[in-house]
C-alpha cells in the first residue's frame, strides 16, 4: 500500500510515520509537508534512510504540487494544518488557507486520482466547550460549535470532507481526537512548553484560573486508532478518540510536571486568559471501542513521566526548535515572562 501523509514533519504526523514504518514495513510512505515553523525533518532522522520513505516539500493548498504527489497513492492521511489556538487568535488567515482551502485542494485531487481512503485528522475542539460540571462528553453526534479561528477552520475542513463523501462518494473517514502529548511536540503547546520552560529555569505561564480541563491522549494511542480506522473503519464514518484522563485541569497537569522535575510551585505565573478559552473537553470513545476494538492503553501519569524524560534527554532537539522565530512568537504571546 502507498500512503500520502500530509503534515508528516509535525508532531503527530512524525510519530505516525515512525509507527507505520514499524508496524507496516512493506508499505510505502510519502511525507508531504510545507515545513512551516512547526514542521521539522529532525523529527524523522531515524526514518529518513528507510527506502520505503520519501519526503516531498509542498503546500496542500497548491493544486499542481498536490496532484504530482498523489498519483499512484492508495490512502491519504491528512495531518497538515495550522494547529495552535493562540497563533490562530494572533493571525487567523493561514488557518483558513491551510485548514480549509488546503483540505479542499486535497479532496479534489483525491477524487480525481480515485484514492481508496481519505483519512482526515481532526480535533475535539470543533465541538466547542463543555461546562466544568457537565457529566456528558463529546461523541460523534455532538453538534459542531467551534469558538476559536483554529477550531472554526478545522470544523470547516470536516464539513468539506463529509460533503465530498455525500456529494461525490469519496471514501472518507474523519477522526476527532483530544489533546495529544508525547515526544516531538512543538513547545508552544502546554505540556512541552511547561517542561522546557522548567528545564530552562523559566516561569510557567498559566492562563486565567488554570482550572481548564483537557482530555489527554498519548500520541502512540492516537496512531494506533488511526491505523485501525484506515484498516477497518466503515467508509463515511467519524470516530472520536480520547485518552484515559478523568477531568484533570491544567494546574494539576503542571503540578505533576513540577513534582516529577523536583521543582516547587513558585515558578507558576498566572497570565491573562486566552480569549474565548474553552473550559472543558472530554471524549466518549465508546464507538471506536465497540466497532473497532480500540481503547487507549497509555496511562497519563506513566507516559507524562516518559515524555518529561524524553525532553530531558533530547535538549538539543528543543533548544534548536526554540529559535529566533520562536522567541519572537513567545514575546508576542507572553510579553516579558
Ligand atoms: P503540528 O503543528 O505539530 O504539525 C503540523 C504539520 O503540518 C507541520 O509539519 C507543518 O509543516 C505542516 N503543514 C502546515 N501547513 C501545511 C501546508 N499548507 N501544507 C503542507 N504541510 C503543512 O500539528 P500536530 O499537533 O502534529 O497536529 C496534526 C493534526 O492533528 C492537525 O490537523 C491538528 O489539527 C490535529 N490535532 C492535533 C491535536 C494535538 O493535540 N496536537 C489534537 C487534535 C487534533
Ligand atoms: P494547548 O496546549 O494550547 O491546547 P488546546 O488549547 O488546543 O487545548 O493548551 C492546553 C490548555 O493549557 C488550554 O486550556 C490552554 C492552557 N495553556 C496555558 O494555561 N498556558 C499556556 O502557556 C498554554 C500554551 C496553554
Amino acid at each position: 500500500m502507498k500512503l500520502l501523509v500530509t503534515g508528516g514533519a509535525g508532531f503527530i504526523g512524525s510519530n505516525f510515520i515512525r509507527y507505520w514504518t514499524v508496524n507496516h514495513p512493506d508499505d510505502e510512505i510519502f511525507n508531504f509537508d510545507k515545513l512551516t515553523y512547526a514542521g521539522n525533518l529532525e523529527n524523522l532522522k531515524d526514518v529518513e534512510k528507510n527506502p520505503k520513505y520519501t519526503f516531498i516539500k509542498g503546500d496542500i493548498s497548491n493544486p499542481d504540487k498536490v496532484k504530482k504527489a498523489i498519483d499512484g497513492v492508495d490512502v491519504i492521511v491528512n495531518f497538515a494544518a495550522e494547529s495552535h489556538v493562540d497563533r490562530s487568535i494572533l493571525e487567523p488567515a493561514p488557518f483558513v488557507m491551510t485548514n480549509i482551502v488546503g483540505t479542499q485542494v486535497l479532496l479534489d485531487a483525491a477524487l480525481k486520482f480515485k484514492i481508496k481512503r481519505f483519512m482526515h485528522i481532526s480535533t475535539d475542539e470543533v465541538f466547542g466547550s463543555l461546562k466544568l460540571k457537565d457529566k456528558s462528553k463529546f461523541n460523534e453526534r455532538t453538534n459542531y460549535n467551534p469558538t476559536s479561528p483554529y477550531s472554526a477552520s478545522k470544523a470547516g475542513s470536516d464539513h468539506l470532507v463529509r460533503s465530498y463523501y455525500f456529494t461525490y462518494g469519496l471514501p472518507i473517514n474523519i477522526s476527532n481526537c483530544s489533546n495529544n502529548f508525547g515526544p516531538y511536540q512543538f513547545p508552544e503547546k502546554l505540556i512541552p512548553l511547561v517542561i522546557t520552560n522548567i528545564l530552562e529555569g523559566k516561569k510557567v505561564p498559566v492562563y486565567g484560573d488554570g482550572l481548564y480541563v483537557r482530555d489527554w491522549l498519548y500520541v502512540e494511542d492516537h496512531c494506533r486508532a488511526i491505523d485501525l480506522i484506515i484498516k477497518k473503519g466503515k467508509i463515511g464514518e467519524t470516530y472520536c478518540i480520547g485518552g484515559l484522563t478523568e477531568d484533570i485541569n491544567n494546574l494539576s497537569v503542571i503540578k505533576k510536571i513540577l513534582n516529577i522535575l523536583g521543582k516547587d510551585e513558585s515558578v507558576i505565573e498566572y497570565v491573562k486568559d486566552r480569549p474565548g478559552h474553552d473550559r472543558k473537553y472530554s471524549i466518549d470513545w465508546s464507538k471506536i471501542k465497540n466497532e473497532l476494538g480500540w481503547s487507549p492503553l497509555h496511562s497519563f501519569d506513566e507516559w507524562l513521566a516518559y515524555t518529561i524524560n524524553w525532553y530531558k534527554e533530547n535538549q538539543d532537539w528543543w533548544k534548536r526548535v526554540k529559535n529566533k522565530e520562536y522567541i519572537k512568537y513567545y514575546k508576542k504571546q507572553y510579553g516579558s515572562i
